[in-house]
C-alpha cells in the first residue's frame, strides 16, 4: 500500500520509513526508527529526487507508482549516493527505462564504483550554479562536499523555494505519519537525536557545514521548505533549526551547562560523579547532565559533548591506563573534531592513581582548543569525607569557568 504525503501542490514525499534498522550505518543505534526521504515532482516533467535504502525498495517504488498514476519517470535527481539514499537508483532505471540521471561527476563515478549500471542510460552531469528545468519549476545546484560523502549536493528548487538538502538538516527517527517538523514537538522529541545525528554523522566535517550554510545564507529568503533526506520536513521556523546546525558545526556549547561522564567498576568512581553533581546543582548550577560510560552509546555521549559547555571525566585507572570505555570516548571526541570545551577530571585508583593525568595529557594534546581546570578530585579507591574539600574546589572551579 502506498503511503505519500503532498509536501507542495507539486512535490510529493514518496519515502519511507524503517524501524527494523537497529543501526544506522551499523553503527549508531536508532530505538525511534529512522526516515528515508524521497520526493516526487510533478511537473511537465516527473522527477524523482534521489531513493531509499535497498530494505524500502518497494514501499518507494509503490508510493512513486502511485503519485505518477500512469505518468512516465522522466528524471531521477540524485544529491547523494550513499546507499541508504541511492540503493534503488539500478530498481528505478530498470522499471523506467526511459528515465534520465541527473547529478554530479563523482557521483556517476561513485555509481558505477557501486556497481549501478547506469551506462546505457542518459546521465546528465552538472555542477555548482547549474540550473534546469522541468517545465514550471527551475532547480539549481549547489556543491555540499563532505556534508556527508565527498559528491553530495543540494537542489534547489527556485520556482517553489524548496531546498533538497541531502542529509544536512536530517535527523534520527521515523516519520510514522508526521511530515513536517511543525506537526511535531521537534525541541522536545526530536532536538536530542538531531544532535546525535548531525555530530556523529558529519560532526568532523564542521567547516564544510558552515561553508554550505555560507552559500545557503546567499539565498535564504528564497528557501521555504527544507526537504532533507532523513527526518521531518521544514517549511516554519527555519531559522530556528539552521542556527542550531551553525552552532554546532561551529564546536560551541548549545548550552552552558556540565555533562559528566563516569567509568566506574564498584561505584566508587560513581559515587564521587554524583557528589560533584550535588554539589553543583546545590551551587545554584542544574543544567547537569551525566552518563555511565560503560552503558551509554558512544553517539549519545558524543551529542552530549557537543551540547555542554563544560565536560567533567570521571574514570578509574585500568590496567595503569583509562577505562576502555572511557578511551573510547575521547578517541570519538577526537576523531569528531570537538573543540572549544572546558574540561574537569575526576581519577581514582587503589595502588596506582594514573587516569587523571593520562586524560589530561590525551584532551591536552590530542584535542582542539580545550581548557582543562587545574583543580581535580583523586581519589584512592573511594571518596572518603577527607575529600570535602577537593571535591567543593573542583565543583567551584566549574563555576568560576563559567562566568
Ligand atoms: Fe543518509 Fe550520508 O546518507
Amino acid at each position: 500500500m502506498y503511503c505519500v504525503r503532498k509536501v507542495t501542490n507539486d512535490l510529493y514525499w514518496v519515502g519511507a520509513n524503517d524501524h527494523r534498522l537497529a543501526l544506522f550505518e551499523n553503527c549508531f543505534p536508532i530505538p525511534r526508527g529512522v526516515s528515508y526521504n524521497a520526493y516526487c515532482l510533478l511537473d511537465e516533467k516527473t522527477v524523482l529526487f534521489d531513493t531509499v535504502d535497498w530494505s524500502a525498495c518497494r514501499q518507494l517504488l509503490e508510493n512513486l507508482a502511485y503519485v505518477l498514476d500512469g505518468r512516465e519517470l522522466d528524471y531521477l535527481l540524485v544529491n547523494h549516493l550513499e546507499p541508504d539514499h541511492a540503493a534503488c537508483i539500478e530498481e528505478i532505471l530498470l522499471r523506467y527505462p526511459k528515465v534520465k540521471l541527473i547529478s554530479n561527476e563523482k557521483a556517476f563515478m561513485l555509481m558505477r564504483q557501486f556497481g549501478f549500471h547506469v551506462d546505457g542510460h542518459e546521465c546528465i552531469e552538472v555542477k555548482e550554479g547549474d540550473t534546469f528545468s522541468f517545465g514550471k519549476h527551475t532547480v539549481t545546484f549547489v556543491g555540499a562536499p563532505m556534508v556527508h560523502w565527498p559528491e553530495a549536493m543540494v537542489t534547489l528548487d527556485v520556482t517553489d523555494g524548496v531546498l533538497f538538502s541531502a542529509d544536512a538538516f536530517g535527523t534520527f527517527g521515523a516519520l510514522d505519519g508526521k511530515l513536517f517538523a511543525d506537526e511535531v514537538d521537534f525541541e522536545r522529541d526530536w532536538l536530542d537525536d538531531a544532535r546525535r545525528y548531525l555530530t556523529n554523522i558529519v560532526g568532523k566535517y564542521g567547516p564544510h557545514i558552515q561553508l554550505l550554510l555560507k552559500k545557503a545564507g546567499g539565498v535564504l529568503d528564497q528557501i521555504k521548505y527544507i526537504c532533507p533526506l532523513h527526518g521531518p520536513v521544514w517549511r516554519k521556523d527555519l531559522g530556528w533549526f539552521i542556527e542550531k546546525y551553525d552552532t554546532w558545526s561551529r564546536y560551541a556549547p548549545e548550552t552552558q551547562g556540565v555533562l559528566i561522564v563516569y567509568a566506574s567498576m564498584y561505584g566508587n568512581t560513581e559515587n564521587a560523579a554524583q557528589a560533584l553533581a550535588v554539589s553543583l546543582c546545590d551551587k545554584g548550577m542544574s543544567k547537569v547532565a551525566m552518563y555511565d560510560v560503560s552503558s551509554t552509546h558512544v553517539s549519545q555521549l558524543i551529542s552530549e559533548a557537543f551540547k555542554y559547555s563544560h565536560i567533567v571525566l570521571a574514570s578509574v585507572t585500568y590496567n595503569l591506563g583509562i577505562y576502555p570505555a572511557m578511551h573510547d570516548f575521547l578517541m570519538d571526541m577526537k576523531a569528531l573534531n570537538l573543540q572549544n570545551r572546558t574540561f574537569a577530571i575526576i581519577e581514582n585508583g587503589s595502588w596506582a592513581v594514573k587516569s587523571g593525568d593520562l586524560m589530561q595529557k590525551f584532551v591536552n594534546d590530542e584535542l582542539k582548543n580545550m581548557t582543562v581546570l587545574n583543580e581535580r578530585l583523586s581519589l584512592a579507591s573511594s571518596m572518603g569525607t577527607d575529600k570535602r574539600t577537593e571535591l567543593e574546589a573542583l565543583a567551584d572551579a566549574i563555576l568560576e569557568s563559567m562566568k
